[in-house]
């Protein structure tokens, strides 16, 4: 026998022996116990469906010609906050508000390509801080687009709630405030730079404003915590708020592509995360660079919607160049195949962060039955 057939044998019996070890395994339930043994079973059992289900996503936006769900667009680049789980220790800029000039050339580049949601939030920015917030979500709806935003509350005064109000009318309007804490030390440990007790009589009144018109649909609150152990508290002060349960969620946050120390070093891939399965779960396809993209207050625009702030993932130029060429583009491919790869050498904000490490988001500590309309449950669901 060569010494390579006696090589290709060795491998091969090896390849038998380590799956009918893990086919063992899985009968007798190890995947389920703490064991070393247990815990490598578990793992290439995600590896395998990670990869299957990576593959199904990559099937799908390549033959939409790779169009993202929804594009969130950076009408204020703006903060007046410096909430701590957020990624503001990055920021160069903290002004710049988005053209309506600009606005509509991006509006009309989503229509065409039929992208159907609209996103007016991005890492770094208060949308309602931006001279033109109502006209922009004037036009988008007028535009026939689906439109959804964040705020931090803290400008959510008459003028802007009346705003919020008109758009909900549409029945293609929705708001998630982003707030939590039952005190003024809870929240404003979080939320630096608002003041509890106005911040929550303003997201009261956004509330009564639509309750009162049967739109409270349109709003649901979106809140994080670093301490599981008062979640309860939190959806029960924003219950004495008016706002019902089934519309809290209250999560964990992530690590902000690595630019926030949250939860706890995981070391078997190095980031802090407060997700506890890391050991077991593997590096996987980013569901931020596919089903979503931002573009800046500039045009600019970068591949990841939620975490980049400074254009580090920088794909293309709006205001230059079409969203079909972008999205088909060297730079917008090669990040994706980095992912498929599963090497993201060169990829500076993705090596660190925590989202593509097993399931998305972080714990989600409680959720109301208003955020399944959120839920992605297949790759045919274009709307958010
Ligand atoms: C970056 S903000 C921009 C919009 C607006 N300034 C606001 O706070 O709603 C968008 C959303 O990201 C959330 N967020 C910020 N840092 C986060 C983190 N590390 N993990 C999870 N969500 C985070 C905020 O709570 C907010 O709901
Ligand atoms: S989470 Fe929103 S409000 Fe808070 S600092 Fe970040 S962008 Fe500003
Ligand atoms: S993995 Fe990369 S693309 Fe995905 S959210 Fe993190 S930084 Fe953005």
């Amino acid at each position: 026998m060569s010494v390579t057939t006696d090589l290709t044998s060795k491998l091969a019996s090896s390849h038998f022996i380590i799956s009918r070890l893990f086919f063992w395994a899985r009968r007798h339930r190890l995947a389920s116990d703490n064991s070393a043994i247990g815990k490598a079973v578990l793992r290439q059992n995600f590896i395998e469906k990670d990869r299957r289900e990576d593959e199904d996503i990559i099937r799908h936006f390549a033959a939409k010609a790779w169009m993202p769900y929804t594009v969130l667009i950076q009408i204020s680049r703006r903060c007046n906050l410096r909430c701590s789980m957020c990624g503001w220790t990055a920021w160069g800029r903290n002004k710049g508000f988005m053209s309506l000039e600009l606005y509509k050339r991006v509006l009309s580049e989503l229509k065409i390509n039929n992208v159907k949601t609209v996103g007016l939030t991005n890492p770094q920015g208060e949308p309602f801080l931006s001279p033109h917030a109502e006209d922009c979500i004037k036009i988008a709806l007028d535009e026939g687009f689906h439109v959804t935003t964040n705020t931090n509350c803290t400008p959510l005064g008459a003028k802007n709630i009346k705003v919020i109000c008109e758009a909900a009318r549409s029945g293609r309007f929705d708001i998630q405030a982003s707030f939590s804490g039952f005190d003024k030390e809870s929240h404003e440990r979080i939320y630096v730079g608002s003041k509890f007790e106005d911040t929550s009589r303003k997201l009261a009144d956004l509330n009564a404003a639509l309750l009162a018109e049967g739109l409270e649909d349109v709003l649901t609150v979106n809140g994080i915590t670093m301490d599981a152990s008062t979640t309860q508290k939190h959806v029960d002060y924003l219950a004495e708020l008016g706002i019902d349960p089934a519309r809290v969620r209250i999560s964990n946050p992530d690590n902000f592509a690595g630019i926030v120390e949250v939860g706890d070093k995981q070391n078997s891939v190095g980031v802090f995360s407060f997700k506890k399965d890391l050991d077991v779960r593997s590096l996987r396809l980013c569901n931020m660079i596919v089903t979503q993209m931002l573009v800046y207050d500039d045009g600019k625009v970068s591949a990841c919607a939620c975490r980049d702030s400074e254009g580090v993932m920088e794909i293309g130029d709006l205001s230059k160049e079409s969203l079909a060429d972008i999205r088909k583009g060297a730079r917008f491919q090669a990040m994706i195949k980095a992912f498929m790869d599963r090497n993201l050498e060169g990829m500076t904000l993705c090596q660190k962060c925590d989202i593509p490490f097993g399931d998305s988001y972080s714990p989600v500590l409680s959720e109301g039955a208003a955020f399944e309309k959120y839920k992605r449950v297949g790759l045919d669901s274009e709307t958010s």
